[in-house]
């Protein structure tokens, strides 16, 4: 039996792909790249040494995606697929909505079809969208501000939906907070195309000269020196709490919801100062105007998946930025030679 990962080949899946090889698991994976290098799948067989079964193309190929679930004896699915950045979904919402949700739908029909009710979903804190007050608890009110949350907010809907319909599916969103850090190896990371939405690429794209100064979006919020506050979680815990999901999840059915998260804030110059303390390198910076979404603060509640899954976060902010500088440092371009 194997477990199939959805977007393996991207940031999140990639670890999770280690982890889950790690544990035992068979691992076959299914990407189409368009986030992504095939470049990955050589870095997983050196970090690894297994090869796990790939499959390109996309998870809105039905045909495709039947060929997958008939070659294989898949029993669970880790769904990432999905495209991610906030300020494209804002200018594209229609390709975002098409990919997220009628790509989760098209892949939840071919489970059906296969007889495979089992699948741990990619939600994200953003969900808990801009009124409720951290630390932030599973059941709280969802919302969102943009069409990238609104996919995750829909998803978690259609997803309890589809296990309130039939009580054989199990379904599990896990709830990300802001994953960053990389493999110890240096091997495989995050490498956003383009400039990156998210503040540890920017901070290591800075470091590493591709990008002279780092913006911090606002310094008037109501917090410890101003700048906004985020829950960094390095992505091999995060990768760690798949494998746990995934055992709960085939031991239980019906719908459930995780936060993944340390449960300990950062502001933004938190973590600036840290990655260079900890690397010995200087990031110039620039205070620009705080753009429309943010939030000032926003942090997990992780003890039900600490009671539950028995997941915990292992690793500090110390972890979190020596291990991105190092996957940037040893791969200034990425993925790309
Ligand atoms: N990185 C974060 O900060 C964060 C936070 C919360 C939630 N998430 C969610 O976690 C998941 C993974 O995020 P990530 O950071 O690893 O992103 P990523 O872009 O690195 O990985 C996504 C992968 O999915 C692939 N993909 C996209 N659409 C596809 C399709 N139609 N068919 C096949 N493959 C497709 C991409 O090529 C890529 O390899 C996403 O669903 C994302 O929304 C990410």
């Amino acid at each position: 039996m194997s477990i199939l990962v959805t977007g393996g080949a991207g940031y999140i899946g990639s670890h999770t792909v280690v982890e889950l090889l790690a544990a035992g698991y068979e691992v076959v994976i299914v990407d189409n790249f368009s986030n992504s290098s095939p470049e990955v799948l050589k870095r997983l067989k050196t970090i690894t040494g297994q090869e796990p079964t790939f499959y390109e193309g996309s998870i809105l190929d039905k045909d495709f995606m039947t060929k997958v679930f008939k070659e294989n004896q898949i029993e669970c699915v880790i769904h990432f697929a999905a495209f991610k950045a906030v300020g494209e979904s804002v200018e594209k919402p229609l390709m975002y909505y098409h990919n997220n949700i009628t790509g989760t739908i098209a892949l939840l029909e071919v489970m059906a079809e296969a007889g495979v009710k089992n699948i741990v979903f990619s939600s994200s804190a953003t969900v808990y969208g801009m009124n409720n007050i951290s630390p932030l608890t599973e059941d709280l009110p969802t919302s969102a501000t943009n069409p990238y949350g609104y996919t995750k907010v829909m998803m978690e809907q259609i997803l309890n939906d589809v296990a309130f319909a039939d009580s054989q599916w199990s379904v599990t969103n896990l709830r990300y907070f802001n994953p960053i850090g990389a493999h110890e190896s240096g091997l495989i990371g995050e490498a956003p195309n383009g400039i990156p939405n998210n503040l540890m690429p920017y901070i290591t794209q800075v470091a590493v000269g591709k990008l002279k100064e780092l913006s911090v979006f606002g310094d008037d919020y109501d917090t410890a020196d101003g700048t906004g506050v985020r829950d960094y979680i390095h992505v091999v815990d995060l990768a760690k709490g798949h494998v746990l999901a995934v055992k709960d999840n085939l031991e239980t059915k019906g719908a459930k919801v995780y936060n993944l998260g340390t449960g300990t804030g950062y502001s933004v110059l938190d973590l600036v100062k840290a990655f260079e303390a900890e690397n010995g390198v200087t990031i110039p910076y620039v205070i620009k105007p705080r753009r429309a979404g943010d939030i000032a603060t926003c942090y997990a509640d992780p003890s039900k998946a600490k009671k539950i899954l028995g997941w915990q976060a292992g690793k500090n902010v110390h972890d979190m930025v020596r291990d991105s500088w190092k996957w940037q440092s040893q791969n200034p371009n990425g993925y790309q030679e």
